[in-house]
């Protein structure tokens, strides 16, 4: 996306980032639990998606205006993530479902997105249904993706080394909760993020790497740079 084009025409091994093997997402935070998803979710998701798309997830998260229009859309959607994540040789993303601890209600989701094994760097992303933001589930869960991502293999991360956040700058609640990771601001590209029914914005990048993040506090080590 925001890669050069002979960067994607041409990837480098470079680092050669290997996924885990087996790759399973069992994440746990203080009032979350994010994890892969499993097929009984479909319908509890599916709701969420519907009662959340009309002006909450429109138009920030394009992939709702056609999908997860039925229960089977759903369930596809369900099976190929169980499918891409049986493969780690050949997955480069990850959707996880963010579920309360205390009543295990689905409140949306998140994951890890667009790998790239020669910077062994990935692309993390994130919605609450529109009944339940307000209380801090996005930046809770967020911060705990980011740990899941950087944190080493041997204690069941991904062993990445970077990640990377974007949004639109009209998309305030998005880029309020980014700040409040306190992670270093990267990039201001201007109209270069078409959003339906807006037009071009500004894309709005975020980074952290390994070295500048606490994975068991799931916090930034480092106070924020800006561009
Ligand atoms: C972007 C989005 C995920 C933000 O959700 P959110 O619930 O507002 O975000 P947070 O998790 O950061 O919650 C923050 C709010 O919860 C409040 N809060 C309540 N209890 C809290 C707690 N225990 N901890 C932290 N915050 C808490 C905060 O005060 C804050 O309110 P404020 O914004 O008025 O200051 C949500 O608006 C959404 O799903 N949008 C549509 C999809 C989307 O745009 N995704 C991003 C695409 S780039």
């Amino acid at each position: 996306m925001t890669h050069c084009a002979s960067e994607n025409l041409f990837p480098a091994d470079g680092l050669g980032w290997k996924a885990p093997d087996p790759l399973t997402c069992t994440l746990e935070s203080d009032r979350l639990i994010i994890r892969s998803y499993r097929l009984e979710d479909a319908q509890e998701v599916f709701d969420a998606i519907n009662d959340s798309r009309d002006g909450h997830l429109l138009p920030w998260m394009p992939w709702c205006k056609d999908n997860h229009r039925t229960l089977e859309s759903t369930t596809k959607y369900i099976c190929e993530q169980s499918l891409a994540l049986g493969n780690p040789a050949t997955f480069n993303n990850v959707g996880t479902g963010i579920f309360c601890k205390d009543t295990g209600r689905f409140l949306g989701g998140s994951g890890v997105h667009d790998i790239r094994k020669d910077t062994a760097s990935c692309e993390t992303g994130y919605w609450i249904r529109r009944d339940a933001i307000g209380n801090g589930y996005a930046r809770e869960a967020c911060a705990r993706t980011i740990s899941w991502a950087l944190g080493s293999q041997t204690k069941g991360g991904l062993g990445l080394r970077r990640v990377r956040i974007y949004t639109s700058d009209k998309n305030e609640a998005s880029s309020k909760l980014i700040e409040k990771l306190d992670i270093t601001a990267e990039v201001h590209q201007r109209d270069d993020y078409y959003i339906e029914g807006i037009g071009c914005t500004t894309r709005l990048g975020w980074g952290v790497l390994a070295s500048e993040w606490d994975c068991e506090k799931h916090c930034a080590l480092n106070p924020r740079e800006s561009v």
